[in-house]
């Protein structure tokens, strides 16, 4: 079994007590922003920052963008007031970090007492009905790394009240999910702009090629992604309600087949003269003549 250095847990939520008034330091709401999102902090009122290099344990994001800060305070509608942390930019497998890394901060707002964790994401649309700018609420995921050995959970517990096998079934909230198409309702928003699917997890950093969308798509998965589900992993590890929302912000175009290089060669052979590419010519120009 692969050694891991103890996180340090406890240095970390002492750095942060440190940094954050007392009012401020029992969140209730946590909320990962996706790429595009750290705009968030417009809406959270008394904001503190943390930067994460004051944190220890806490790595730097490297992608453009990103904050790489917690953000205390209160969000709320028509005067509700709910203490929340924000976290401003994420880790990412794809970066070079490796997992207990990028789940780090998720069990650093569990141990800060978060009850619900809100997940977002930019994702690629595979489900040809999500017009790019819709909200995906997800509703389950399909995680290739977790079925081959790079699932985040993999090694020892970090805290004696963590179970070894954690269920997935009703891994994304049903109540949340629900207070999500509310919210919409009550907010007036086009019906279509919020949808639900399935998430495909997969580490990045290249896009997809036409046969790996093709297999996600026929597999289930309506949008993916290279983020989001070691976050949900650990949260459900402690025990967290966790709802994700993906915006969708391009479509995964998979071509109903393939353009047959072969044939278009063929059918050029067979009445005209064509010229051989430059490559394909080794040591002399040649004029190819066939029929
Ligand atoms: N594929 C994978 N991850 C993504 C995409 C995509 O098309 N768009 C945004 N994140």
């Amino acid at each position: 079994m692969p050694e891991y250095p103890d996180p340090p847990f406890a240095e970390a939520l002492e750095a942060i007590k440190s940094l954050v008034p007392e009012h401020l330091q029992k969140p209730l709401v946590g909320i990962v922003c996706g790429s595009g999102l750290g705009g968030i902090v417009e809406c959270i009122r008394d904001l503190v920052l943390v930067p994460y290099s004051k944190v220890p344990g806490f790595a730097e994001s490297s992608v453009p963008g990103h904050k790489s800060s917690l953000a205390f305070g209160f969000m709320g509608h028509n005067g509700s007031d709910v203490p929340v942390v924000a976290m401003l930019g994420r880790f990412h497998p794809y970066e070079g970090h490796d997992m207990r890394t990028v789940v780090y901060p998720i069990r650093i707002l569990a141990k800060l007492g978060i009850k619900h964790l809100i997940a977002t994401n930019a994702a690629g649309g595979l489900n040809p009905k999500l017009a790019v700018g819709t909200i995906v609420v997800i509703h389950d995921h399909l995680a290739l790394p977790n079925i081959t050995g790079m699932n985040p959970l993999l090694g020892p517990l970090t805290s004696s009240t963590y179970q070894r096998f954690i269920p997935l079934s009703d891994a994304y909230s049903p109540s949340l999910r629900r207070l999500a198409f509310l919210a919409a309702h009550h907010l007036s928003f086009d019906p279509t702009a919020l949808a639900e699917g399935t998430y495909a997890w997969v580490s990045g950093p290249t896009y997809e090629t036409p046969a790996e969308g093709r297999f996600l798509r026929l597999a289930g998965a309506d949008v993916v992604g290279m983020s989001t589900v070691p976050e949900v992993l650990a949260a459900r590890e402690a025990g967290l309600d966790v709802m994700a929302l993906s915006l969708v912000t391009n479509a995964v175009v998979i071509p109903e087949g393939y353009r047959s290089i072969r044939e278009e060669v063929l059918a050029e052979l067979a009445g005209k003269r064509v010229e051989l590419p430059v490559a394909d010519v080794v040591s002399h120009e040649e004029v190819l003549e066939i029929g």
